[in-house]
């Protein structure tokens, strides 16, 4: 049409298909180039819901295989049929992105299915996908190009032997041994579906402690809880090179304090070293966007990148790698362009890990706390004296809640334990709306629930806890 855009969002992941969305809810006129051919991004399409999938599949394929006896429930023959496991994922995966699509016809936001790339600050270039090519003229651009798995080097990538995410989603069989080459988020999340479902997994993590920026607490309770379960870890290594080849892998290793180098083999080396932002092909300096030192677009306040008019969110600018920050980025930019306030708190992004048990935290860690110098009180309580928890036999992991020594306000909250990322969920909207621990300790929880391990962690942070 010839009637140029509000808006043109660059990318469908989490980021950009809410801020569409968004957009349009507001009255914009508003488009979404994505190339992928699906909306949904890296979170839906090989990134969130795939591992969750899998994750879901093989937590309850292991509770089948190990804990079933003891509740008295009896199985026999039991195993696993990979490739419907894997045609489960898909379908899961399938629906979800086309539900975005039904979204975008709902909310007429126009969708091109192809590659976008600045060919001024207001017109937008597409390669269709089906081989067209189509110029659209805009009066803001948004870039949320997202991210991509950073290479390990001399560990090229071919999604068979050497995997990043992608490739470990997909793979045609269970493995009988995988090296997963650093114990982040990707890195024990993968871990754990192939270690349950028998693969032999050994993490090589470079820092002394496995999920870096999490307190050190819960980091090293976590790591204890997965060694108990099975997964090998080499921590404090680090990767001195490696070789495909072809029906495996070879890793060499050393400890970072200097020792004797170790070679691994395996049938997949999975390398989970962090992701960098996504900007190839996006012509984004040539109109005078900005990368910083990481690769990353440069934003100022607002989510502006200088040039007038084109903004960017996600993971391709600076801050946590998560799909709901992005999200809450995306909404904030629709509500900006609409002459509304768009705001996000950064205080108060929850991060969840999810194996099992799964980590969830919010807020300052008592390690960030001791570093600024702030006079905090600490509160915590274990699964194991919750009920429910007992009802339920999964009383492993505990919750820890830290607040300001002098106000009692919630500075953060780390959870170990069963359903820690649905709980997490009451403390960060503690944290959003600056209560203290007493107004949680004062909260009635229903009986039995695992949240009244929250309540009582709070309860313990401000006076006592009655079950402890
Ligand atoms: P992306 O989701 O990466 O989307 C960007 C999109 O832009 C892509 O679809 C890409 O094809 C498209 N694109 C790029 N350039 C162009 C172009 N020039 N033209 C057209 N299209 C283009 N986060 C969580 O919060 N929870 C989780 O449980 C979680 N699990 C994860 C598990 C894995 C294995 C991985 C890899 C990631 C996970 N993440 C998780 C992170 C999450 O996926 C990202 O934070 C999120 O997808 C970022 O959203 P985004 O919109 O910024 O970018
Ligand atoms: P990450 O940053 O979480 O972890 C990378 C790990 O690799 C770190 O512990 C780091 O110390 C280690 N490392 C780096 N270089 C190394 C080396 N040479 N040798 C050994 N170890 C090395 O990155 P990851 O796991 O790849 O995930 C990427 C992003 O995806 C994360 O930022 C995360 O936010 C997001 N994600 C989120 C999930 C969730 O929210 N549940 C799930 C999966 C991914």
């Amino acid at each position: 049409s010839s009637q140029p855009f509000d808006l043109v969002v660059i990318g469908g992941g989490p980021g950009g298909y809410v801020a569409a969305i968004k957009a349009a809810q507001l009255g914009l006129k508003t488009a979404c180039v994505e190339k992928r051919g699906t909306l949904g991004g890296t979170c839906l399409n090989v990134g969130c819901i795939p591992s969750k999938a899998l994750l879901n599949i093989s937590h309850k394929y292991e509770d089948a295989h190990k804990n079933f006896k003891g509740l008295g429930i009896k199985v026999d023959n039991l195993g696993v049929d990979w490739a419907q496991v894997q045609k489960k994922k898909g379908d899961i995966v399938g629906s979800l992105t086309k539900g975005i699509e039904g979204l975008f016809a709902k909310n007429k936001v126009s969708y091109y299915k192809g590659w976008g790339k600045f060919a001024s600050k207001n017109e937008i270039a597409i390669d269709l996908n089906d081989g067209k090519k189509e110029t659209i003229t805009t009066k803001n651009t948004l870039i949320a190009t997202g991210s991509e798995p950073t290479p390990f080097p001399g560990l090229e990538f071919d999604e068979k032997i050497i995997i990043s995410s992608t490739g470990a989603l997909s793979l045609q069989q269970i493995p009988k041994k995988m090296i997963v080459i650093g114990g982040g988020v990707i890195g024990v999340e993968m871990a754990s579906v192939y270690q349950r479902l028998g693969t032999e997994v050994t993490v090589v993590e470079y820092l002394d402690n496995i999920c870096g920026a999490i307190d050190l607490e819960i980091s090293k309770a976590f790591q204890k809880i997965l060694i108990k379960q099975g997964i090998k870890f080499l921590i404090g290594h680090k990767v001195l090179g490696g070789k495909n080849l072809g029906n495996g892998a070879e890793v060499t290793i050393e400890p970072v304090k200097g020792g004797d180098k170790i070679t691994l083999t395996a049938d997949h080396v999975l390398v989970s070293t962090g992701r960098r932002p996504y900007t190839q092909g996006l012509n984004a300096e040539s109109i005078g966007v900005k990368l910083d030192n990481r690769g990353r677009i440069q934003i100022g306040h607002n989510f502006t990148t200088g040039v007038d008019g084109v903004y960017a969110i996600g993971d391709v600018v600076e801050g946590p790698m998560l799909a709901h920050k992005a999200e809450e980025e995306g909404i904030a930019v629709a509500e900006i362009l609409s002459g509304k306030v768009g705001h996000v708190n950064y205080d108060a992004i929850p991060g969840v890990i999810y194996t099992s048990p799964e980590v969830a935290t919010v807020g300052k860690t008592e390690e960030e706390l001791k570093k600024a110098g702030v006079q905090y009180s600490k509160g915590s309580f274990p699964f194991l004296a919750n009920s429910r928890a007992k009802a339920n036999d999964d009383i492993e992991g505990f919750i820890k809640v830290l607040t300001d020594k002098k106000t009692d306000k919630l500075l953060g909250v780390h959870i170990v334990g069963p359903n820690a990322g649905e709980m997490i969920a009451e403390a960060v909207l503690g944290i959003e709306y600056g209560a203290a621990s007493e107004d949680l300790a004062r909260t009635c929880h229903a009986h039995p629930t695992l949240s009244e391990a929250l309540k009582e962690a709070c309860m313990s942070a401000h006076f006592k806890p009655i079950h402890m």
